[in-house]
């Protein structure tokens, strides 16, 4: 066990990691510090967002293109390790483009916060204790919230939620915020805890033995929540490359989607492809991924089985076909990294400084044409032809292959289905022959 590693400078921590897990070896030292950037400030920045930095972890920054939502047309940044995500969600953007693009509207903006505390004293003293210091709680909060109520947010209202049937003595003071273009994490966190101080001092008369047990936001946050959708008539979906008629093809993903709704295994990939599109954004912009995770997979358990975050449906007499999604996201394009991270300001800059409520509709439509272009894939053609295609360049890039070998190879697997071997095969014929 090492003490005080924190209190190392930054190359001593490499110094000590190199010595340690890869025997003295320079190539590593090097290959952490050729990831630092060359600007010192930027550098300073990039390290003061966490703790024992000792390089940068460098994911692909991506745009899409011709993004028409509530008929804006924007070009959507999008941070995404995996191979195929940009180019699928390129492809719906272009497809809903020409059929009316993408629509969204936020339903709520409201946030979550809990006080958990234990009395064992009579119900009726903390119901009568909750009904006198309700206000005087609700005054509490406001003198802590100037600015954010000067931006026209704050504490909207506290509620007392009696759990003892669950947890002997279980109360919680269930409070809920508007946090305008804040996550609002930091502001609600703080009146939590100036909430839960004040309960924990005048409640003592009552019971001396109160417990405030932790004063927390909830990342499930079920009323901020955004819904988009995309609709047209059949007629406009047909699918001339695999000859599929638009009625067959919105059957199809219809289909696909209830399988989704039904099937928590299939619903749990079927999701995992929305949030391909959603973490996109919410990285690009410097938001908090894991809370947005945490929130929408609850949300899509919220009937007592994991489902859908989308549905579809086909109206076989109008002809009309819908897809949408609803989806809670917590976002912020104030505070936390969005200003700070430097390509953060940008993705917001190039999304027009855009508010937290337009942020989330962004988002959601993004999880949405996601998960579109991923059902089209795979009611279709099946996902495998795409994927591979674009883990082509992954697989040439592991086998050191250089451009005229990765022309050639692309040109080679156009209409094959791409595996490992069989490129490694192709590369080395290749080699053999020049
Ligand atoms: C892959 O990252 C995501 C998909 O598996 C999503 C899905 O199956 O719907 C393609």
């Amino acid at each position: 066990m090492i003490k005080g590693f924190s209190k190392l400078s930054k190359v001593e921590k490499i110094d000590y990691i190199i010595e340690r897990y890869f025997h003295d070896n320079d190539n590593q030292k090097n290959l952490l510090k050729n990831f630092w950037h060359e600007d010192e400030n930027l550098q300073k920045t990039l390290d003061e967002f966490s703790e024992n930095t000792i390089s940068n972890f460098i994911f692909p920054y991506g745009v899409v293109p011709n993004f028409v939502l509530n008929n804006e047309t924007l070009m959507v940044p999008m941070v995404i390790e995996e191979s195929s995500v940009v180019a699928a969600l390129s492809k719906a953007s272009k497809f809903w483009a020409t059929r009316g693009g993408f629509k969204s509207e936020v339903i709520n903006t409201q946030k979550v916060g809990q006080v958990h505390f234990i009395t064992h004293a009579d119900k009726s003293k903390v119901e009568r204790f909750f009904s006198e210091h309700k206000s005087t709680l609700i005054a509490l909060a406001s003198s802590l919230s100037e600015s954010m109520e000067k931006r026209g947010g704050g504490l909207e209202d506290i509620k007392l939620i009696d759990l003892t049937d669950k947890e002997a003595g279980y109360y919680q003071l269930f409070a809920t915020f508007q946090t305008c273009d804040a996550m609002g994490a930091n502001y609600i966190n703080t009146i939590l805890e100036a909430l839960g101080r004040y309960i924990n001092e005048r409640f003592k008369p009552i019971d001396s033995d109160i417990q405030i047990v932790m004063c927390i936001l909830s990342n499930y946050t079920p009323n901020c929540i955004v819904r988009s959708w995309v609709e047209c008539h059949v007629s406009e979906l047909e699918v001339p490359s695999h000859h599929m008629s638009g009625a067959d093809f919105a059957r199809k993903i219809v289909r696909a989607v209830k399988i989704a709704k039904i099937d928590p295994y299939r619903a749990t990939t079927h999701n995992k492809g929305i949030f391909n599109g959603v973490d996109g954004v919410v990285l690009a912009t410097g938001n908090d991924f894991r809370a947005v995770e945490a929130c929408g997979h609850a949300y899509a358990s919220r009937a007592g089985q994991y489902s859908s975050l989308t549905s579809a449906s086909f109206d076989e007499d109008s002809g009309m076909f819908r897809f949408e999604i609803e989806l809670p996201l917590s976002l912020g394009t104030v505070g936390g990294l969005t200003k700070l991270h430097p390509l953060a300001n940008f993705s917001l800059k190039l999304l027009g400084d855009p508010s937290a409520a337009k942020l989330m509709s962004i988002a959601a439509t993004v999880g949405l044409a996601q998960n579109f272009a991923a059902l089209r894939s795979l009611v279709t053609s099946g996902i495998q032809k795409g994927h591979m295609k674009m883990h082509l360049m992954n697989i040439l890039n592991q086998l050191e292959a250089n451009d005229s070998e990765k022309d050639h190879i692309k040109n080679l697997f156009n209409d094959k289905v791409v595996s490992f071997n069989d490129v490694k095969e192709a590369i080395s014929d290749l080699r053999s022959l020049s």
